[in-house]
């Protein structure tokens, strides 16, 4: 039985890696943060009802405390655990929260990836151990051409980026020196229903289910120009496996080939319950109407602005598709809205039925 370390498990994608990895037949083990509230939600769909009482009790899921900026707790979890593959996926993962916090997004970014790679070193896992680090679209922030491909050169325009840039650089450096198996996915945004709710995606699918259910008035944004390219997490996490299990290891580019303004995002979530949106006005002014019954639903506040954009994201997954036969398309932009939409709405409309019950 392959064992696997994941950082960052109870995030977006960690939820869904473990769940992937378990199906596969591992054993899971992944890092927690202490926290003074409940930070497992994501991961309570990891258990059937039969396996039960609580996540500890998984047979083959198993939850560590530590943090990734704590060198000697990273270095004794590896060497006690001695995993087969370590997937990096704990970050400070906010572009704009890194404005605010450049010096934190650094210590967790970029020396957190450090200290997983010099862990493995220290321990004496170089040939064993495969390492897995999540870097990011936003390594070519500016883009210096369309579409980017694992050879366009990065121009980072956030903390975020520039910190995520150290952590691809020093993952390949260590690959260089050490003959380690040591490898950077280079993944465009990707979304679910279990995102975090101040990702723009989900800020819009959330307000859309809010806005159909007379729960909220209007949803206020920053840039509707931006473009992304949209997947679906649970798709990528296949991919992310994919990268470890390759015969050599690279660097791979995971996109959908496809992108999108946010102002389409908003266009579709709110199609999905049923609300045609108009737009009227231009930049700071511009509002989203509700044809049917004229009300401004959606505006701009500049407070969401970024002191420096990414203004699009387009990825080529060809090297992908060809070298690790992965379906870019499997899910379609259309459907990742609607899943979430859908997933929204039910969550909404679960609290309203709850709230009820105590009115
Ligand atoms: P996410 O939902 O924000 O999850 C981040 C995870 O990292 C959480 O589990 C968080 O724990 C953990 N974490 C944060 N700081 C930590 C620390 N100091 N030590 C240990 N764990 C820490 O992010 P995601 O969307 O799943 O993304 C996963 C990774 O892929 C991140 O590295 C992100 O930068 C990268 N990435 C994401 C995308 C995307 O579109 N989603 C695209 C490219 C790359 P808590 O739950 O305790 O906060
Ligand atoms: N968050 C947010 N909130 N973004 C907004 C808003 C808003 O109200 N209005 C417009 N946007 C624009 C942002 O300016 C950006 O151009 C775009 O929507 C996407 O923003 P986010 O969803 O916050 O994601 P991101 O692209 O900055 O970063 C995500 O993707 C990266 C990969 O390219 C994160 O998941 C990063 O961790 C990841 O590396």
């Amino acid at each position: 039985m392959k064992k696997a370390l994941i950082t960052g498990v109870t995030g977006q994608d960690g939820s869904y890696l473990a769940e992937f990895l378990l199906e596969k037949g591992y054993e899971v083990h992944g890092m927690i943060r202490r926290s003074s509230s409940y930070n497992q939600e994501r991961l309570e769909d990891l258990l059937t009802e039969e396996e039960a009482a609580s996540l500890y009790n998984h047979k083959n899921f198993h939850l560590h405390y530590g943090d990734v900026t704590d060198a000697l707790n990273v270095t004794r979890l590896i060497g006690e655990i001695r995993p087969d593959e370590i997937y990096n996926l704990a970050a400070q993962s906010h572009v704009r929260v890194s404005f605010d916090m450049p010096g934190y997004t650094l210590d967790v970014d970029a020396k957190g990836t450090l200290n997983i790679l010099e862990a493995v070193r220290i321990v004496g896992l170089m040939e064993k151990t495969r390492v897995y680090q999540a870097s990011t679209s936003e390594l070519f922030g500016k883009v210096q051409e369309i579409p980017q491909k694992e050879t366009t050169p990065f121009y980072p325009r956030s903390p975020y980026g520039v910190a995520k840039i150290y952590g691809f650089w020093i993952t390949k450096n260590y690959r260089e020196s050490y003959n380690m198996f040591a490898v950077n996915g280079i993944l465009f945004n990707h979304e679910s229903e279990r995102r975090g709710e101040t990702f723009v995606t989900r800020k819009i699918t959330l307000a859309a289910a809010r806005i159909a259910q007379e729960k909220q008035k209007k949803l206020s944004l920053g840039n509707l120009d931006s473009l992304r390219d949209w997947g679906y997490a649970k798709d990528y996490v296949e991919c992310m496996w994919l990268i470890l299990q390759h015969d050599k290891p690279e660097d791979f580019v995971i996109a959908t080939g496809e992108m999108h303004t946010v102002r389409e995002f908003v266009e579709l979530a709110f199609k999905h319950v049923g609300i045609e949106i108009e737009w009227n006005g231009n930049g700071v002014e511009e509002k989203g109407i509700n044809k049917a019954t004229g009300e401004v639903i959606v505006d701009v506040d500049p407070k969401f602005f970024r002191p420096a954009e990414v203004d699009q994201l387009l990825g080529d997954p060809t090297k992908a598709r060809t070298l690790l036969g992965w379906n870019p398309t499997k899910t379609s932009f259309e459907n990742l809205v609607r899943i979430m939409v859908q997933s929204d709405c039910i969550k909404i409309s679960k609290e309203e039925n709850v709230k009820r019950m105590f009115d």
